[in-house]
């Protein structure tokens, strides 16, 4: 049977070339800008629609849920799901999927390591410095960075994403220590990870901290200024995760006051706002949550999302179900 399925923005074509090869219609939303919550519900209201792809900047709430009665799985183009309320959906009986995509895990650690190498470096100031006609010659003792080899990596989160940046960065020759939940006796045994139940009992060990947890009431501001001073004065914190797992105003502080060394951070706590003085650091890099942006990434994510409908439709429990 034909479905509707709507989708909040353009996202790879293969996405709709699946669900079109099934007979399904697909509306797309022919604005290249995020939607408000308003015009989604009012697309909504304009057909009966079956299925939804939503993005990790629509906010997937009660409003949208009350708004159609026809929606019966909401596929996410993320590997978060923070933007939607699950329990809403449950209470409503609407389906709820991800896209985990192994791809995208592989760009968020490539991101993060990218971080890494560029506070060990210097590559963006110094970039900077050239374009700004700043350079007179060479100088012994100008922009020192630090060898990665041999600095210890504590990673906040042994995923997926954290278990491939702790691959990565053994290959480079840091240690790896991390905290989750639960052990990780693969990475342990990959690549010689050391498990700290205690997140406070890791900070201090680490000289680059790393944060792969998903935005949970439990990691809401899990980064405050009390974990932040736990952290060594020469350490680096980076976050490739969800915005609101640090408290970016008292980060702007530390880093402002030199608490910490430096930042590399591609998610906000605000997004698309910055805290006030956070450009202004020196030490601080930014990017705009592209980490998991390259076209292998987003088109194994459309995929994935298709096949979630896909799946549903044919009476298959899609893979990555959220809300059985
Ligand atoms: C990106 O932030 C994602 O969750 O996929
Ligand atoms: C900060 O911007 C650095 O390069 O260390």
């Amino acid at each position: 049977m034909s479905k509707n399925i709507f989708i909040t923005r353009k996202i790879p074509d293969i996405a709709m070339s699946m669900l079109e090869g099934k007979g399904y219609v697909v509306d797309v939303n022919t604005e290249d800008r995020i939607l408000s919550k308003q015009e989604i519900i009012s697309h909504l209201k304009q057909k009966p629609y079956d299925a939804v792809v939503s993005l990790l900047t629509d906010q997937i709430d009660k409003e949208i849920f009350d708004a159609s009665d026809s929606v019966k799985i909401v596929a996410n183009y993320a590997t978060g799901f923070d933007n939607i309320d699950l329990d809403e959906a449950k209470i409503k009986g609407v389906i709820i999927t991800n896209a985990p995509a192994s791809l995208s895990a592989i760009a968020v650690a490539q991101h993060t390591i990218a971080f890494m190498m560029a506070l060990a470096t210097h590559i963006v100031e110094a970039d900077d410095f050239i374009r700004n006609g700043k350079y007179h010659g060479w100088e012994p003792m100008h922009f020192l960075g630090i060898n990665l080899a041999g600095k210890t990596l504590g990673l906040i989160g042994a995923g997926r994403i954290g278990e491939r940046v702790a691959l990565y960065a053994s290959g480079l020759g840091l240690k790896i220590i991390y905290t989750d939940i639960k052990q990780c006796e693969r990475l342990e045994q990959e690549c010689g990870a050391v498990y700290y139940e205690k997140l406070d009992e890791l900070l201090p060990l680490a000289d680059f901290i790393s944060i792969h947890v998903p935005l949970m009431p439990s990691t809401q501001h899990l980064f405050n200024k009390g974990k932040i001073n736990l952290m060594k004065k020469s350490a680096y914190l980076i976050n490739t995760s969800r915005g609101p797992v640090i408290d970016e105003a008292s980060l702007v502080e530390a880093l402002k006051n030199k608490v910490i060394a430096g930042a590399g951070l591609d998610v906000f706590e605000f997004e698309p706002e910055l805290t006030p003085g956070l450009v202004d650091l020196p030490n601080a890099i930014l990017t705009p949550h592209i980490a998991s942006a390259n076209q292998d990434a987003r088109d194994e994510m459309a995929s994935i999302v298709a096949q979630n409908i896909i799946d549903f439709f044919e009476g298959k429990v899609p893979q990555n179900i959220l809300n059985k």
